[in-house]
């Protein structure tokens, strides 16, 4: 059997994908208990991508096993705001490449975030990526802007900040006294993880550093007037995605999913941390709902069908629309070319535009 000791020189060569420091001088391998030829443990993740977390616990049951030890059982678990913040004081958490500097003070009292500058903020959520959380993202915030509200949108997604190209954004935002200016691209302000990252390289983005870039949003931009507040953010139910429900409890969220049931499935998760947290769910957008038809118009249901509406259900709330498949039109030489908004006037836009003044009804 092994002991106590044994185990943690076993598993002291793995270390944490975040800090790439070992696991167990991070302390992150707990409650260490064995019995008989059966070990138990704690395995605290800074780590918030699902995979990466598996892997992870698959590389610890790995070292024990090597190690003779074949009954072995893993709790996972979130780092808690409070080890996060101990880990970062001793230096660990830090080295995401930023550009942005500056103060980082909290988000309270922020004059943006005070419950009467009138804004909604409105956070986009999946339950996993690839679903078109960024294409409803961006298409929302130009159906608003169609509408003649004032948008912003804050791309937060860490593993995959995707909208600038998605808009068809080329330049970066310039800075004026310290400000930061929205770059604005078909009527709405936009700003992204990407503006501030000099390689692309998502594995340096760690939780923690997502709350103080969101801080620096809210306190070094210019945002100007706005109505409406959009958030991409990352994917998921992990501590991220629940860090910044909390940095912002007046925000509102629609939740995407695709019609396929599974998709439903892990997007209800996200709803229902939602629902935890005391965020309103203005309702769910299905994406990639069917195929169209261009000659005949029939349509395809080819991820299945009923997964949105079934989701609102679960979540009691509405399905707000159905987005069918199909990129929009348009071509690179165009001067307002983006390869994710469909064009004012288009089939596509017009669902937008109908899921934009519902969101507009029940905000106001
Ligand atoms: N309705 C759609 N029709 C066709 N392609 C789509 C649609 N929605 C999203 N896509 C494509 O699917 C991929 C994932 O979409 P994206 O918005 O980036 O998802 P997420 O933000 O959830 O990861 C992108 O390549 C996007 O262009
Ligand atoms: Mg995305």
């Amino acid at each position: 059997m092994l002991s106590r000791e044994q185990i943690q020189e076993l598993l002291l060569p793995i270390a944490d994908p975040e800090t790439g420091k070992s696991l167990i001088e991070l302390q992150l391998i707990r409650d260490i208990l064995t019995k008989e030829d059966h070990i138990s443990l704690s395995l605290v993740c800074l780590e918030t991508d699902e995979a990466k977390r598996m892997e992870l616990e698959q590389e610890v049951r790995e070292r024990l096993r090597e190690g003779g030890a074949e009954n072995v059982h893993i709790r996972l678990r979130d780092a808690t705001d409070h080890e996060r913040s101990l880990l970062r004081r001793s230096g660990t958490a830090e080295g995401g490449e930023e550009k942005l500097k500056g103060h980082t003070a909290g988000l309270e009292g922020h004059e943006l975030l005070r419950e009467d500058s009138g804004i909604h903020f409105i956070a986009i959520a999946s339950g996993k990526g690839g679903v078109g959380k960024s294409t409803v993202t961006v298409n929302l915030a130009a159906a608003l802007a169609r509408k003649g509200k004032k948008v912003g949108l804050i791309d937060a997604d860490i593993y995959g900040f995707s909208v600038p190209d998605m808009m068809g954004i080329e330049e970066g935002p310039v800075v004026e006294e310290g400000t930061i200016i929205p770059v604005e691209r078909f009527g709405v302000k936009v700003i992204s993880m990407g503006f501030f990252i000099r390689e692309n390289n998502p594995v340096i983005w760690r939780g923690p550093m997502l709350g103080k870039m969101l801080r620096q949003f809210f306190s070094d931009v210019g945002w100007g007037e706005l109505d409406y507040m959009l958030l991409d953010l990352p994917p998921g139910t992990g501590d991220v995605a629940l860090d910044v429900h909390q940095m912002l409890p007046q925000s509102k969220e629609v939740i995407v999913t695709t019609p396929h049931a599974t998709a439903a499935f892990v997007a209800a998760r996200a709803g229902s941390m939602a629902l935890q947290t005391d965020h309103e769910i203005l309702g769910v957008v299905e994406n990639m709902a069917y195929y169209q038809c261009s000659a005949c118009g029939q349509k395809d249901y080819i991820f299945g069908r009923g997964g949105g509406a079934r989701l609102a259900e679960t979540l009691h709330t509405d399905l707000l629309g159905q987005i069918p498949l199909g990129a929009p039109e348009n071509h690179v030489s165009e001067l307002d070319f983006s390869p994710s908004v469909y064009k004012a006037g288009t089939d596509t836009a017009r669902l937008f535009d109908d899921i934009a003044e519902r969101i507009i009804i029940k905000c106001e």
